[in-house]
């Protein structure tokens, strides 16, 4: 009985010191979760000629699924000319129009109810704010999480933000936390491959359709002649950022963007698919599948045929 035991116990230890115990699985485990940088990823990281120890955060942001961060991200102290100007600009201002009394004469002729607050209606949320729906997008007053938490953005009139038409809802797939961090590491010396493959959109003709001319706007070109959508004299009051540049702000001048005029992006070639989307029976917005410019789970862009 007792060499029984005694051998037992020896293969017991012979097979701990072969496969370890399930402690030191999980210790091998969380070591093999540490981020470990691609080849691809140092090559963009020495063309841009980024510190070694600066290169670790900025993966980790980039490797990260997209969300949206709203405007006052981009802002800081990168684009603050385009953050100032957009402010007083048609799309800084959007949120506003879904209050009552705004805009009544237009509401009327679409036979909308000028008196009615739409500030938490669906339909007009998806297209007078940023991400609505999406990742890190805008939420209307009254949103709750599953513990019942208020989750609702916070807005504040002094500072514009993910309420209105933000920089990405023309600038961006599914929102710019990916591409916000090439743009940093890069100190702006990228190129528009180089954010495209982080979630920029360069086809900016073809962007404007999410909204303009979309077949869920209810201001189409066919009620009014001023609805009907000119691109090339449309985008001149998008961004009018002559008038903001000051002494605090002039190092943000883009050095880089007359050699970036030059190439031209996957997307200008094959511009991205548009959004489609209904309000489902219980009033919730909802994208239909396989419209989306961007899929999440594959991480694949999808373009026009
Ligand atoms: C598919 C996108 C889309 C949806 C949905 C949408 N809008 Fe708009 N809305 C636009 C665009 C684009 C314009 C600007 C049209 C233009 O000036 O050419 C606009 C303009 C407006 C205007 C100003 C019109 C004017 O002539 O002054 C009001 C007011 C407005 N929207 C309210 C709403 C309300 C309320 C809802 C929901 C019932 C709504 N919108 C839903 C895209 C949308
Ligand atoms: C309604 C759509 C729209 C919104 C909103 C918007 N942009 Fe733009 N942006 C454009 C278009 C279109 C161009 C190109 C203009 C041109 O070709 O003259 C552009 C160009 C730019 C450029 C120059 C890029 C380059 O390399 O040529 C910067 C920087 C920029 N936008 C930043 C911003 C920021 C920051 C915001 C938010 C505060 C913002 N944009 C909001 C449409 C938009
Ligand atoms: C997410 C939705 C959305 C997208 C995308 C969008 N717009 Fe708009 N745009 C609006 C809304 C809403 C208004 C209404 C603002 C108002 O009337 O005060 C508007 C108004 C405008 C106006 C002011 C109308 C005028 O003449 O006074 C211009 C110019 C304009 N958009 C240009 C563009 C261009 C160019 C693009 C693409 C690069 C674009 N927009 C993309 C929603 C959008």
């Amino acid at each position: 009985m007792l060499r029984m035991v005694k051998f037992v116990s020896l293969i017991l230890v012979s097979l701990i010191l072969v496969f370890g115990t399930g402690i030191e699985a999980d210790a091998k485990k969380k070591k093999k979760k540490k981020i470990v940088l691609t080849e691809a990823e140092n090559a963009m990281f020495d063309k841009w000629e980024v510190k070694p120890k600066k290169r670790l955060k900025a993966v980790k942001d980039m490797r990260k699924k997209p969300k949206y961060v709203g405007a006052v991200k981009c802002n800081g102290s990168c684009h603050d000319p385009y953050y100032q100007a957009w402010t007083k600009s048609p799309h800084g201002g959007t949120y506003n129009l879904l209050k009552p009394g705004e805009r009544k004469e237009a509401k009327v002729r679409v036979k909308l109810d000028p008196e009615k607050d739409y500030t938490t209606t669906p339909l007009c949320l998806r297209c007078h704010t940023t991400g609505y729906r999406q990742k890190g997008g805008f939420k209307p007053a009254g949103s709750k999480n599953k513990k019942g938490k208020d989750t609702a953005s916070k807005i504040d009139p002094d500072e514009p933000n993910k309420e209105q038409v933000g920089c990405e809802m023309c600038h961006s797939v599914a929102g710019g936390s990916q591409f916000r961090a090439v743009m940093k590491s890069s100190k702006g010396n990228f190129t528009k491959v180089e954010t495209e493959k982080y979630g920029q959109r360069w086809d900016y003709a073809n962007v404007c359709t999410r909204c303009h001319t979309h077949k869920n706007t209810p201001f189409k070109p066919e009620v009014h002649d001023k609805y009907k959508f000119n691109y090339e004299e449309r985008k001149l009051k998008v961004h009018k950022i002559k008038d903001y540049w000051s002494e605090d702000n002039a190092d943000q001048k883009l050095e880089k963007v007359e050699d970036r005029a030059k190439e031209t992006g996957q997307t200008e070639k094959t511009p991205l698919l548009i959004e489609d989307f209904k309000i489902n029976d219980k009033g919730k917005l909802k994208f239909v599948k396989g419209t989306k410019p961007y899929n999440s789970k594959k991480k694949t862009f999808n373009y026009k045929k």
